[in-house]
């Protein structure tokens, strides 16, 4: 087999660039591991930046999106039993943030590239890359019970965190930055109204709490709990107990519960690797970062990266220039880096710590007094929610 771009993985990066490809009249194979209803079912993240959303609407991906999506022009704030609104459309100068569910970006994704004549090859195993170094790049996988190998100019590693791509990328190429939390989210589904229209983030002293929604029926709610916690300790009452407690303010706001269908433990954790390419070896999304989920950008990074790699691959085969391909990782790692930065002010701010000191927990809410007392800090937050221009 033979194409112009191997893509391995089939989430919102891999599946968003080989379309991005398509339309410049690039062929890409895509390989995945997993089964097509397994990574359209896969309940991960679902705040769109305007330019995801603008993206994807001018790439042809808008139709169900424009219908179903939900658009938000503000997120609450809430701690010392108050909420306070920013107003990011207005701060913004008119943009907004969307919520609709990752894997309905998928599902339009796969059916984008199977409508055109897409190839993307699920249940893949035994995925290795091979030859990036030199000029001859190429995949190996098995599938349908066979040995195969996909030659190609150059691979693209969307493999995400756990991939094989970034692992094959020689010792002492790569720095690593790692930061982890000592506390994950418990998430759930349920069938509820959302509680509000609009995001709510609150801190309080018995930890974070995220309501936040994916249909006008069905809510998606998230509790800060330890590193060590056991979703077998946590029954629907103890959740919904931890969710009233931490939300609770002066005034009439009511929680409305409903049955959890779905329930989750994920860690938070913030890691960089540089550069993202080695040789003809480009990895792009979460195969060379991750940031906790504080921050909604996981997805919108990925779709930033691949809007730049698209583009470069475009400029190589128009012209055989490789300058886009060569500035690939410094152009995206500046975006990366203010990702982070926001994303972990985000989640120190919000989030309670246990080595926290009581002078440190005063300026913690100090913190969110000036955030929402202050035009320009809530300007500095609008601006990075909504996303940060493209370079
Ligand atoms: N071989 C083939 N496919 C693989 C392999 C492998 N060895 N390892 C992983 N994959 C597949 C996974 O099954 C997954 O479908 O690669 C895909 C990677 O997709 P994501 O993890 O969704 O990563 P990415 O496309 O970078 O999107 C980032 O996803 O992690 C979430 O919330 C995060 O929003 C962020 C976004
Ligand atoms: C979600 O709806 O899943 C969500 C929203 C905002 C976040 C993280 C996750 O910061």
């Amino acid at each position: 087999m033979r194409t112009q771009i191997g893509i391995v993985g089939a989430g919102p990066a891999g599946l968003l660039l080989s379309h991005l490809l398509h339309l410049q009249g690039i062929e890409s194979v895509v390989l995945e591991r997993r089964s097509r209803k397994y990574i359209e079912e896969r309940v991960r993240a679902g705040v769109l930046e305007q330019g995801t959303v603008d993206l994807l609407i001018a790439s042809g991906l808008g139709a169900r999106l424009e219908r179903e999506a939900l658009i938000h022009h503000g997120i609450e704030i809430r701690f010392n039993r108050r909420g306070h609104r920013i107003d990011l459309y207005e701060l913004t100068g008119g943009k907004a943030i969307t919520v609709y569910a990752q894997h309905e970006v998928i599902k339009d994704l796969v059916a984008a590239r199977l409508a055109a004549g897409g190839k993307i090859i699920f249940d893949a195993s035994d995925v290795t890359v091979h030859g990036f170094d030199g000029g001859n790049p190429s995949i190996r996988f098995r599938a349908a019970g066979r040995d195969e190998e996909l030659h190609c100019d150059y691979i693209a590693g969307c493999d995400g965190f756990h991939g094989v791509c970034r692992p094959s990328i020689p010792p002492g190429v790569l720095t690593e930055y790692d930061h982890e939390y000592p506390f994950g989210w418990l998430g759930i589904l349920a069938y509820a109204p959302p509680s509000s229209n609009e995001l709510i983030y609150c801190h309080s002293e018995r930890g974070f709490a995220l309501f936040s929604m994916r249909t006008p029926e069905i809510s998606r709610l998230y509790i800060q709990v330890p590193n060590e916690a056991d979703i077998a300790d946590w029954p629907d009452a103890r959740i919904w107990s931890e969710l009233h407690a931490r939300a609770a303010i002066d005034g009439d706001w009511k929680l409305t519960e409903g049955e959890i269908f779905q329930k989750n433990i994920a860690g938070l954790r913030s890691y960089v690797c540089e550069p993202m390419q080695f040789g003809n070896l480009f990895l792009a999304g979460d195969a060379a970062h991750i940031v906790p989920a504080t921050g909604a950008k996981g997805l919108n990074l990925a779709v930033a990266d691949v809007r730049v790699l698209s583009q470069a691959f475009a400029e190589f085969y128009a012209s055989g220039k490789t300058s886009l391909l060569e500035n690939y990782s410094e152009t995206c790692l500046r975006r990366v880096w203010k990702a982070q930065r926001f994303s972990w002010w985000m989640t120190t701010t919000l989030h309670r710590f246990d080595a926290h000191s009581p002078f440190d927990r005063r300026r913690q809410l100090a913190d969110l007094d000036y955030l929402t007392g202050s035009r320009a800090a809530m300007t500095s937050l609008a601006e990075n929610y909504v996303g940060l221009e493209w370079d």
